[in-house]
Formats: C-alpha cells, sequence, structure tokens
C-alpha cells in the first residue's frame, strides 16, 4: 500500500485528571478513508485536534511523510497539508465565502501587503468547483447558508491550502440526504487524487459505505488493531465500541393509552414554512415526525413551543387554548423543547449540574438568591449515571465535554424541566451507538408515566423504532399518517417524496 503520509505513535493527552489518551498509535495512507470510531468521549476529537495543531501531545511521535514533525499550531498543521473540519464549525459567520475560504491565505501582489482582490477571486471560484459549489457566489455572507453548504466550505478552505489529509470529524451531522451524497462524492474523487480522510461517525452505514480502514478507540486507548472494513462486521465494530453486544437498538416499550389528547393542533399556519397543520399527540404517546430538511418540521415545533410566529391556526395543550406563546411560558405550562443547536442551548463556561439545572430553576433556589447546590449535584449526578455521561465529575464545564457528551448534557436539561410534553428535534444526534439506547430507554420511561413524545430524526430506523405513529410533512404540510404496524422506510420515503421521483 506505499507508505504512510501519517504516523502517531504512543501519543498520550490529560486534560487534569481525565485521561483523554493513554497510549494511542494511528497511521494514515494516501488515498484511504480511515473510520476513527468510539464511545462519545473515547479520545477521537482531541487525538485529531492534536494532529491539527490545535492541542498539544503530552507525550508520543509524529511522523509526516517519513519525517517527525513538532506541530505547535494550526497554521504549522495548514503548511504540511492537514485540514481539519471540526465538529462545531470554525467558521466566521460574519464574513463571505470568499473570506472564509482564503482566511490567513489570502494572495497578495508579490512581497506586498496589498491584497490581489482578482487572484483571490479566481483561487476561491476554482476551489468552490472542487467541492461543488461552483454556482455559489463568493460575495455571500456565511450566515446566510445552510449548515450544509458551510460544511463543504470548510472542506474548501482545507482544500485551498492543498491539504494532503484531510480530518472530518463528524461531518454529516448537520447536513441533508442530498448535501450527504454531494460530500461523499467529493471524497470519493478527492481519495484518486491521493488525498488522505480520517472520518470521525457515530452512524455505521457510513462506516461501511465510506471506509477503507478503522481503528476504535475506547476510553482513551486503541482497541485491537487497525483492521481493512472488508474484514470486520458491523458487530465487531459495535462490541469493540461499547465493550458489549448491544441485541435491541430499538426497546420500544408498548403501554396503553387511555386515549387522551395532550396536545392538539389545528390549522395552523405561518404562510411561509407551514400551512393547515393539524394533528394530535395522546398522553403516553411517542409521536414521530418524519420529513426532509426543508420539509418545515422544525419550523411547525418551533411554532408550537414558541420560538416563532404562526399567523392562524389553533394549539390546546393539556387542556388550554395556546395563543403565541413563548418558551418560557410553554416551559412553565410543561412543554419542553430540545432544538437542534446544541451550542445555543448551553452555557459552555458553566459546569455541567448548572447546565442540567437550568431549565427548572425555581426548583432549585429559595428565596429566589439561594441556590440549593446539593440538590442540584444529586439531580445532576442522577442524569449523569442515567445517560452514562463521560465525565469525571458533574462540577466540569460543559465546554470541556466531548460532543456527544455535550447533547447528554442538554438531553438531562431538558428532562429536569418535569414537562408532560417533550418535543425533541434531533436528539441522537451525534451521540454513540450504545448512549442512544439509553436515551430510548429514557424514552419508555417518559411514556410509561403518560407523558408525550414529538420526535423529529433525520435517521429513518430511529423514528420507525421508537415510535407509536409517525406522520409525515413535505413542503410545510402534513401529508400523511402511519400507524406504527404500517411503518417501513419504503412507505415513509414515498410519501416524503409525494410519490413525484425525487432522491
Ligand atoms: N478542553 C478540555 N478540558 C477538559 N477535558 C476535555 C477537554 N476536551 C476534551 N476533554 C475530555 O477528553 C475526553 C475525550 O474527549 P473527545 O472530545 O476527544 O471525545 P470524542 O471521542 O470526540 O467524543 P464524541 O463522540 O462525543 O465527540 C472526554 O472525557 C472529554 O471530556
Ligand atoms: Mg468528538
Amino acid at each position: 500500500m506505499g507508505n504512510a503520509i501519517l504516523e502517531m505513535h504512543h501519543i498520550k493527552k490529560s486534560f487534569g485528571a481525565t485521561q483523554a489518551l493513554k497510549d494511542v498509535s494511528f497511521s494514515v495512507y494516501p488515498g484511504e478513508v480511515h473510520m476513527l470510531l468510539g464511545e462519545n468521549g473515547a479520545g477521537k476529537s482531541t487525538l485529531m485536534k492534536i494532529l491539527a495543531g490545535s492541542l498539544q501531545a503530552d507525550s508520543g511521535q509524529i511522523i509526516w511523510e517519513g519525517t517527525e514533525v513538532k506541530i505547535k499550531n494550526p497554521s504549522m498543521a495548514h503548511q504540511l497539508g492537514i485540514g481539519m473540519v471540526y465538529q462545531e464549525l470554525a467558521l466566521v459567520e460574519q464574513m463571505n465565502v470568499m473570506e472564509n475560504i482564503l482566511m490567513g491565505n489570502v494572495p497578495t501582489y508579490g512581497n506586498s501587503p496589498m491584497i490581489d482582490w482578482k487572484k483571490a477571486s479566481e483561487k476561491s471560484r476554482e476551489i468552490l468547483n472542487r467541492v461543488g459549489l461552483g454556482n455559489l457566489s463568493a460575495k455571500t455572507r456565511l450566515s446566510d447558508l445552510t449548515l450544509g453548504v458551510r460544511q463543504l466550505i470548510e472542506i474548501a478552505k482545507a482544500l485551498s491550502r492543498n491539504a494532503k489529509l484531510l480530518i472530518l470529524d463528524e461531518p454529516t451531522s448537520a447536513l441533508t440526504n442530498a448535501e450527504v451524497e454531494t460530500l461523499f462524492g467529493i471524497i470519493e474523487h478527492l481519495k484518486t487524487e491521493g488525498i488522505g480522510f480520517v472520518f470521525i461517525t457515530h452512524k455505521m452505514e457510513e462506516v461501511f459505505r465510506m471506509g477503507n480502514s478503522v481503528t476504535v478507540l475506547r476510553d482513551g486507548d486503541k482497541i485491537g488493531e487497525t483492521r481493512k472494513l472488508h474484514e470486520v462486521n458491523e458487530d465487531d465494530l459495535i462490541h469493540d465500541m461499547v465493550g458489549r453486544v448491544i441485541t435491541e437498538f430499538y426497546p420500544k416499550e408498548h403501554n396503553t393509552k387511555n386515549g387522551e389528547v395532550l396536545l392538539e393542533v389545528k390549522g395552523l399556519s405561518d404562510e411561509k414554512n407551514f400551512r393547515d397543520v393539524s394533528f394530535k399527540v395522546q398522553k403516553g404517546e411517542v409521536l414521530g415526525v418524519a420529513g426532509l430538511v426543508g420539509s418545515g418540521t422544525t419550523e411547525i415545533m418551533e411554532a408550537i413551543f414558541g420560538l416563532r410566529k404562526f399567523t392562524s391556526g389553533s394549539i390546546v395543550f393539556n387542556g388550554k387554548e395556546y395563543s403565541q406563546s413563548q418558551p418560557n411560558v410553554s416551559l412553565r405550562e410543561g412543554m419542553g423543547m430540545l432544538t437542534k443547536s446544541r451550542k445555543s442551548s448551553l452555557l459552555l463556561h458553566m459546569p455541567i449540574y448548572r447546565n442540567v439545572t437550568l431549565s427548572n430553576i425555581r426548583d432549585f433556589v429559595v428565596g429566589k438568591i439561594f441556590r440549593l447546590k446539593k440538590k442540584e449535584l444529586d439531580v445532576a449526578e442522577e442524569y449523569r449515571k442515567k445517560l452514562n455521561l463521560h465525565a469525571r465529575t458533574i462540577t466540569l464545564n460543559a465546554g470541556d465535554l466531548s460532543g456527544g457528551n455535550q447533547q447528554k448534557v442538554v438531553i438531562a436539561k431538558l428532562l429536569c424541566a418535569n414537562c408532560k410534553l417533550f418535543i425533541m428535534d434531533d436528539p441522537t444526534r451525534g451521540i454513540d451507538v450504545g448512549a442512544k439506547v439509553e436515551v430510548y430507554n429514557i424514552l419508555n420511561e417518559l411514556t410509561r408515566n403518560g407523558c408525550g413524545v414529538i420526535l423529529i430524526s433525520s435517521e429513518m430506523p430511529e423514528l420507525i423504532g421508537m415510535s407509536d405513529r409517525i406522520i409525515v410533512a413535505r413542503e410545510g404540510r402534513i401529508v400523511g399518517e402511519l400507524m406504527e404496524e404500517e411503518c417501513t422506510q419504503e412507505r415513509i420515503m414515498k410519501k416524503i417524496a409525494g410519490g413525484v421521483n425525487h432522491e
């Protein structure tokens, strides 16, 4: 297979008392996609940040194209040809596409500091073409683009620095199906140019579709050797990741419902994103909502929760008419929502336990001032165990957690609000296969206790596996409803596409 572009030997890294990497060795070859797998908190992002120069290893050796190197900062990594697309995007929203792509790498006239705008524009155009964004104006502001397009621009940015190795840390978690296909096409093409990839994901179908080789980390250790993907099966990989066999991925419990309606939405419209939306949620029920990104599912739920306006229609929640609400009012009435954006729902500089109790502060203060710290700690500790939160203590700041563990804190925060109805938009995004099962067990517990859940998910098996009933949205309307026994991927996809041959 020729020589490795990159070798990492015996890498160790601790954060305070947390040993994130114990002794990890890892190599990447030109033209391969190397899958890096492991549970939340296993050390995947840490290992890659060391390679990209944004973290320093405590000890160990990095060999780049046969020579030992010290990668002291991101710009050294860029110079070597290492590009990284971070789990949480690092783009600057206020800048335009071209400025982002060429950031820190703008062509100038000779040695002068004068920017050569013509060259800059040509260069960014050429790079945009390479990632299939030839039609995008380089003047567009980042804040006006979808996450998927921004992800592709991050890749474009890495390519503009002639990357030979590209690290993609959960690149598809915010992409639409079509954007995923574009991304995969680009990866396939760049492989033929000899570019090597490290690809981190929690989605097993991506592992087998895109990977050539695979390395598994668990608790900062490498489990077994790097293997070719055609030599392993899914069960082996999952076993290596979580250290046990998972027999049931969707442990859906069926409880008898008494038919009491918890939420009734009638004719809801905002005349822009959704029209004439009607549905009910019963107590003890998980209502799945299927639809492509852009079908209005997120907007509908945001309007119900009070995050955006609607112009006509009615919402009756728990027997009460609900006109233009606000999130804090909804919460008080017993309706909670987990939104897509993880970062905006956490205070990253605050400890985990504070974040967990944030949604229900009134239960944790006396006389408006005195916080019941012991109670906060107890409650947060309970969630830590329940959700298998990978954190040494719950006094750590949320920002020091791995991506998936931050998502678990977001879930704990929602649960702590003691709601009757939980609206969850992609709750298991970035959560590892083992911990997903924990989340599903929590859904069971909620419905057993008579709560209602609205589940939006981009993962069809999850939706089918955990819903009692599924409604399908297309172009802002509800176009179908399927009872659990009728739910198959094919039927849902047909309704989503509306009989038209979309994708
Ligand atoms: N800046 C930091 N300060 C303290 N601890 C940290 C910091 N960054 C990471 N850690 C810890 O290091 C461990 C490894 O985290 P890392 O982000 O590498 O996990 P990961 O494998 O990428 O997980 P995920 O799948 O959730 O993204 C975790 O226990 C995490 O809490
Ligand atoms: Mg990570």
